[in-house]
């Protein structure tokens, strides 16, 4: 997969422009606040037509009421448009014009990896479902679909909780257990491969201490209907689904202990760092075709050992987008971002050539 250009019209606080990238490494750097974040957050917006932003207000610049992202792209040797129009709370999409649904769009096009990753290990087990969930919808529409459908059930049944409709449980509950069931079935599954490729990144990040995922499960497929009925009075008095997939966990264990109580910040960052990478190997295996690797802040809380395997990484794929505050070794385009706009330096002895068809146009 590769990004020809993006394009980008009052997003958040980018300068109206069309940006092009060549294949290889593109180096993206400059002060704290001059919109590299933004650029990488666009460039994913576009690719995937997704973001992880509640509000879709906040991506819109300030006194403007719509956004617009573009992004050509080549895979497969074929050429694409992908286009995202953002405005009023709404997100609207399109491929070669054609207006369509985020499933619609390729699922392996992009990976960002970035500082705020930490979370993944130190924070709340909704982030690290949110991970999970996210790749194996990547991975599989159908999983895609019955999560969206679990998700709904779950709320719709929380809402006849909280009505005091006990009568209508059991339809609920067949429903949760039809689709819960589905849902911990593929997770266990994927979650041999997952282990194995965040291991081996584990190691090839100089790490000497096994990563470990495990997943914390409130119930089982066969123990489901039971567990349910058991919690019943529990669920009605607090008016929520209190077991299921939704309230899972990955476990993430490193050298033996929990690694978001014991893992120092950097040692969080990598094992991170190997998640995304098992992530973005999943993406390759499953689509036979790399995706384009976003990387934000470099530099952020890592040894030079651990940059080092990041800018590997991203030597390592067809296409990759690096930012910092410092410029990154061996690029093959340099830009400089200066409030919202982004210029590509001219080639130095010490930096790799620009290509031709490196440009921009505003
Ligand atoms: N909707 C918006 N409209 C206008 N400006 C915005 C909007 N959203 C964010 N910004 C501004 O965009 C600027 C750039 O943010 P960004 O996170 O891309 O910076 P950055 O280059 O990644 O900086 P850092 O090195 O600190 O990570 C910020 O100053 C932020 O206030
Ligand atoms: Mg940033």
């Amino acid at each position: 997969m590769r990004l020809d250009s993006l394009s980008t019209l009052n997003y958040r606080n980018l300068a109206p422009c069309t940006l092009r990238f060549p294949a290889g490494v593109t180096g993206v750097f400059g002060e704290n606040g001059a919109g590299k974040t933004n650029l990488l957050e666009a460039a994913f917006l576009a690719l995937t037509g997704q973001t992880d932003v509640t509000r879709l207000e906040q991506l819109v610049q300030s006194g403007e009421t719509e956004a617009y992202v573009r992004a050509d792209l080549e895979s497969g040797g074929s050429l694409s448009v992908q286009e995202v129009g953002l405005g009023r709370g709404r997100r609207q999409l399109k491929q070669d014009g054609v207006r369509v649904r985020t499933g619609d769009l390729p699922r392996g096009s992009a990976v960002w990896i970035r500082p705020e990753d930490s979370e993944l290990v130190f924070g709340p087990p909704a982030g690290r479902r949110g991970y999970l969930d996210s790749l194996l919808s990547r991975l599989s529409a159908r999983y895609a679909e019955h999560l969206a459908r679990y998700d709904r059930t779950v709320s719709q049944r929380n809402a006849a909780l909280r009505g005091g409709e006990e009568w209508a449980m059991h339809v609920w509950d067949d429903a949760l257990v039809r689709l819960g069931t589905e849902i911990m079935t593929v997770r266990r599954r994927a979650l041999v491969r997952l282990n194995e490729l965040a291991a081996e990144a584990n190691t090839a990040l100089g790490s000497h201490k096994p990563l470990t995922l495990t997943l914390q499960e409130s119930t089982t497929p066969e123990t489901y209907a039971a567990d349910l009925a058991a919690r019943r009075g529990e669920e009605l008095s607090r008016g929520s689904t209190v077991t299921g997939p939704h309230r899972d966990d990955l476990a993430l264990t490193l050298g033996g202990l929990a690694a978001g109580e014991y893992a120092s910040r950097g040692e969080g960052r990598t094992v991170a760092l190997a998640l995304r990478r098992a992530e973005l190997e999943l993406l390759a295996e499953r689509y036979g075709e790399r995706p384009v690797l976003l990387i934000d802040d470099f530099s952020a809380e890592l040894d030079p050992g651990r940059r080092a395997f990041l800018l590997d990484l991203a030597a390592s794929v067809p296409q990759a987008i690096v930012t910092g505050t410092e410029r990154a070794p061996g690029a093959a385009l340099t830009m400089r971002a200066h409030a919202g706009r982004f210029t590509p330096e001219q080639a130095t002895p010490e930096h790799a050539p620009v290509p031709e068809r490196a440009e921009v146009t505003r």
